[in-house]
C-alpha cells in the first residue's frame, strides 16, 4: 500500500497511468459527506464539526436518535430543526462532485454508490442512471403514517421555516418524511442488484467516508483481490490500505482530485467542468439566507427540552434495536 500526499508519489501516478493507459475504464466509487463538506454541509463524525458532535447540546438518547425512523415516528421536530442546514437547496457541488461527473463524461465511471442525500453528484453531471443514492435523497417526500405524496413547494417552506410538515390527507395527520433511508430501515432492492458493478470493476474510488455505516462500508470488500482501490480522505478508515494495490491519499478531497487530475493531464478540463456545474446552480435559490446549523441546534436545545425526554422503555427499545442492528458500526451513543 502507497500512503501518498502528492502528485509526485508512485500511488497516484500508478493510478493515472492505469486509467490513461485504458487498463481501468470500470471505475466504481462509493462517496460520503465528506465530498460535501466542501459546499458547506457538515458531516457526521469529524469531531467537533461534525452533525453527531455539534448535537451534543440536545442531549439525544444517541446522536443517531436524529435520524432513526422509531424516533422520527414520535418527535421529528429535531429532524426538521436541522434539515435546513442539511438540505443542499442553495449549495454548490464542489471540484471533487466535478470529477466525478468528469470520470462519468469519459464513460470510465461505471457506477457511483453515494450515501449522500444531497443531490450534488447530479447536480454536477453525474447521470441519474450511473447513481444509487443508497440512503435516499431529498428529491420526493412521503407522509410515513399513511405514505401520502406530499408537494415539494410544501416541503421546502417547511424546511425553511425549520417546521415539522404534516400529512394533507384528511383524518392522517402523519409527519412527512423525505424520501431518505433512516436507521432502522432497509435500502433499496437495488442496492444488492448493483453490488455486482462492484465485484466487476477494475478500480475503486472510496471518497469522504468513514466506512462505518453498513451496507455500504462493506462495498470495498467486494472489489477483487488486485483490483486497486484508492481512498482519498482525511484519515484511513475500514481496511483501506491493507492490500498491496491500495493507494490512500490522505487529507481533503477537493485537493486529492486536484492531484489526480493533474496527474492525468485533465486539471484545466475538471476546472472548467466545475466552473460550469456551480454556474448551472447559481440561479437555483430555494431558500433565502437561515439560521446556520449551530443556531438550528441552539434555537432547539432551548425549546426542546423537555420534549426530547424519550420515556425510559422507548429508549432502552431503541437503544436495545439499534445495538443489534448497528452495534457493531455505531459510533459511541453521544453524552
Ligand atoms: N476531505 C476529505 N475527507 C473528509 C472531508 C474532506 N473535506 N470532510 C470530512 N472528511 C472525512 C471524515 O474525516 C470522515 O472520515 O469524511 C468522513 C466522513 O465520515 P462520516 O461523517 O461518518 O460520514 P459518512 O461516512 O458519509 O456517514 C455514513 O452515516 O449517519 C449516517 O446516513 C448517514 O450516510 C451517513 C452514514
Amino acid at each position: 500500500m502507497s500512503q501518498t500526499t502528492d502528485t509526485t508519489v508512485p500511488g497516484i501516478q500508478l493510478i493515472a497511468n492505469l486509467i490513461k493507459s485504458g487498463q481501468a475504464t470500470r471505475i466504481v466509487a462509493l462517496t460520503g459527506a465528506g465530498i460535501s463538506t466542501g459546499a458547506g454541509i457538515p458531516d457526521f463524525r469529524s469531531p467537533t464539526t461534525g452533525l453527531y458532535d455539534k448535537l451534543a447540546p440536545l442531549r439525544l438518547p444517541f446522536p443517531e436518535a436524529i435520524f432513526h425512523i422509531n424516533y422520527f415516528s414520535h418527535t421529528p421536530e429535531p429532524f426538521y430543526a436541522i434539515a435546513r442546514a442539511r438540505h443542499p437547496g442553495n449549495l454548490k457541488p464542489t471540484i471533487t462532485h466535478a470529477f466525478l461527473a468528469l470520470l462519468a463524461k469519459k464513460n470510465l465511471l461505471r457506477f457511483l454508490f453515494t450515501q449522500n442525500i444531497d443531490g450534488l453528484e447530479h447536480d454536477a453531471g453525474v447521470p441519474a442512471e450511473r447513481v444509487l443514492w443508497a440512503h435516499g435523497n431529498w428529491k420526493s417526500q412521503h407522509c410515513c403514517k399513511c405514505n401520502a405524496d406530499y408537494p415539494v413547494e410544501l416541503m421546502n417552506r417547511a424546511i425553511g421555516l425549520g417546521e415539522v410538515p404534516y400529512c394533507l390527507r384528511d383524518g392522517c395527520g402523519g409527519a412527512v418524511k423525505p424520501d431518505v433511508v433512516f436507521f432502522g430501515q432497509k435500502l433499496s432492492d437495488e442496492f444488492e442488484q448493483r453490488k455486482k458493478e462492484v465485484s466487476e470493476a477494475d478500480l475503486m474510488l472510496v471518497l469522504g467516508t468513514s466506512l462505518k455505516v453498513a451496507p455500504c462500508s462493506g462495498l470495498p470488500l467486494l472489489v477483487k483481490e488486485s483490483v486497486p482501490r484508492v481512498l482519498i480522505n482525511n484519515e484511513r478508515v475500514g481496511d483501506m490500505g491493507n492490500r498491496d494495490e491500495d493507494v490512500c491519499i490522505l487529507g481533503s478531497c477537493d485537493d486529492g482530485v486536484r492531484r489526480l487530475a493533474d496527474a492525468l493531464g485533465w486539471r484545466d478540463e475538471l476546472e472548467c467542468l466545475w466552473e460550469e456545474a456551480v454556474a448551472a446552480k447559481k440561479d437555483v435559490e430555494i431558500f433565502d439566507g437561515g439560521p446556520s446549523l449551530d443556531e438550528c441546534i441552539e434555537k432547539l436545545a432551548s425549546s426542546m427540552k423537555d420534549k426530547m425526554k424519550v420515556s425510559d422503555g422507548h429508549k432502552q427499545m431503541l437503544e436495545r434495536h439499534l445495538n443489534e442492528k448497528f452495534g457493531h458500526l455505531m459510533a459511541k451513543p453521544g453524552p
